[in-house]
């Protein structure tokens, strides 16, 4: 674009996260929300954030001959057709993380963006998380020295597979929650991962009905002799203060950094409960929503807008699904797995 024409944009997926994306377009005054499509709750989002098209069809928003970027933000196993549909029809795009949940489909994707000349970013929010930039910026600055260990957790309350996602069943606690955890290290430590071994345990979800492991251990060595440990694990009970418990450890040749979100400086008492809120991904201030979705949808909007490179490149997204495909792999041989 020649960097002062309007992005319009087009939004499937109206839950949790497509609302998210929607505000964020809506308030940047280089973008305009043109129509938003999903299953459910498209018309509502429409209508608060002035878009002239509701549907419950994707296909209509990939139709539009004026739409520049979609932003994806359906289930997980749905990004790679809507993503596919949506690049073969011309139009730039930002899909919420992980990439793909099938490395052959990461790679179709990606070979399908490269021959068409346009952007596809995966929403890798975390990158825009401060306490994570300026990990990255001081281990980029030689800091900590090169970078030889990492542990990373992030588990949920069991509210997010029971209740909040209708669809943990096609998903697990591994691609949900450690593919944040694995785009972080692999970017701090700027190394590509070899053969991961991990396992799993299943008892607690399948018995409510829900065909996922409860938790996820991998370990992962990396090609200059680093190795990280990730954990994901969706049973904690729902007494626990914060939907989400999240730290992260890295070691180098010459410094340590720990990051602990498992709460965000945040502790609230009241009659009805005990509770650390989250506030660092969409958290509102003033009446408009910031933080870190906001910083990455406008992001992409100026990246198509004035035809800049995306932060988050397609070659880093490809490796996170590479890792969590060799950790699947690995649950299922019971062996170490080689990354592809
Ligand atoms: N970046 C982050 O911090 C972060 C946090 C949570 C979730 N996510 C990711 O965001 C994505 C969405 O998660 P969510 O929590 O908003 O889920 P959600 O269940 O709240 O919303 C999904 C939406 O997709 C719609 N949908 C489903 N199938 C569709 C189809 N075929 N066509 C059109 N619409 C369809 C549903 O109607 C629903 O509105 C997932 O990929 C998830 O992993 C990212």
């Amino acid at each position: 674009m020649a960097g002062k024409e309007t992005v319009r944009v087009g939004l499937i997926g109206a839950g949790i996260m497509g609302e998210g994306h929607a505000a964020a377009t809506f308030q940047d005054p280089r973008a305009k929300l043109v129509g938003v499509a999903s299953l459910e709750g498209a018309e509502p989002l429409a209508k608060r954030f002035g878009a002239e098209l509701a549907t419950k069809d994707y296909r209509e928003i990939i139709a539009r001959k004026d739409i520049d970027l979609v932003l994806v933000a359906t289930p997980d196993h749905l990004h790679y057709e809507i993503c596919k549909a949506a690049i073969e029809s011309g139009k730039h795009v930002l899909v919420e993380k992980p990439l793909t949940v099938d490395l052959g489909e990461a790679d179709k994707l990606i070979e399908i963006v490269k021959r068409s000349g346009l952007k596809l970013m995966a929403c890798f929010s975390h990158r825009w998380i401060p306490s994570y930039w300026a990990t990255h910026e001081r281990v980029a600055a030689g800091k900590i020295g090169r970078p030889v260990m990492a542990y990373a957790r992030k588990n949920d309350r069991i509210w997010v597979p029971t209740k909040m996602l209708g669809w943990a069943a096609g998903t697990t606690p591994a691609w949900f929650l450690s593919s944040h955890d694995i785009d972080l290290v692999t970017w701090w430590m700027g190394d590509r991962a070899t053969e991961v071994y991990a396992t799993a345990v299943w008892g607690v979800l399948r018995g409510r009905g829900i065909e996922t492991p409860d938790a996820v251990q991998a370990q992962v060595r990396f090609a200059k002799g680093g190795v990280a440990t990730f954990e994901s694990c969706w049973i904690y009970p729902d007494t626990f203060p914060s939907m989400t418990d999240s730290y992260i450890e890295l070691i180098g040749e010459s410094g340590v950094i720990h990051l602990d979100r498992k709460d965000e400086q945040l502790h609230v008492a009241s009659e009805q409960a005990y509770e650390w809120p989250r506030i660092a991904i969409m958290p509102k201030i003033a009446g408009k929503q910031q933080g870190a979705l906001t910083e990455v949808v406008q992001h992409m909007i100026a990246c198509v807008r004035d035809d800049k490179e995306p932060l988050v490149t397609l070659e880093s997204s490809r490796q996170v699904t590479a890792i969590l495909d060799a950790i699947h792999r690995s649950i299922a041989s019971g062996k170490p797995e080689k990354v592809l």
